[in-house]
């Protein structure tokens, strides 16, 4: 391993697997609910954080990696793809309240497997054989998207505090 950076990057990018299927587990308890509100935003929260990492890892990563492991970033590419086929179409079903619990279960093993194989290529290529500028880089991008998500976080707040709340009896969807 490199000891100059150790394993950030591959942790930082576990972690990120953590909680997309943390996400998914808690829509799989709304598919079953009786509250059709709750499970879509539950569902925008989750493709937020879901495209936001699949868009990471293709301007960031597999374009560093595609000369180490050219059919595994081109697997990768092709899993993406489809990926977000599958979160479009039960997007869909979400805002039309007809989202099955096995489909997202279908989509929860499918995540899993890229997410394995990924950790067990890409991942590990950063972790173990990647140049250390390449790594930097890296750690630099996420240490950039964490500030501008807390001033978004921070924007977000201030703002919320400038206007009366609205209540949740008179919200509309
Ligand atoms: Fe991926
Ligand atoms: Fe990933």
């Amino acid at each position: 391993m490199n000891k100059t950076l150790p394993n950030q990057i591959r942790l930082e990018l576990r972690r990120q697997h953590t909680s997309i299927a943390e996400a998914l587990q808690d829509l799989l308890r709304l598919a079953s609910d009786a509250d059709p509100r709750a499970l879509q935003l539950a569902w925008s929260a989750f493709e937020r954080e879901l495209f936001r990492h699949l868009e990471f890892e293709e301007t960031s990563l597999f374009s560093l990696a595609e000369g180490a492991y050219p059919d595994e970033v081109r697997a990768m590419r092709a899993d993406h793809d489809r990926i977000r086929d599958v979160v479009c179409e039960l997007g869909l079903l979400c805002d039309l309240h007809a989202v099955r619990k096995r489909a997202v279960e279908r989509l929860v093993s499918m995540l899993r497997t890229h997410g394995e194989r990924e950790d067990a290529t890409l991942y590990r290529w950063v972790d173990e054989q990647a140049p250390v500028e390449t790594r930097r880089h890296l750690l630099r991008l996420f240490m950039d998207t964490a500030r501008s998500e807390f001033k978004a976080g921070s924007a977000a707040k201030a703002n919320a505090g400038d206007r009366p709340g609205t209540p949740v009896s008179q919200s509309r969807v």
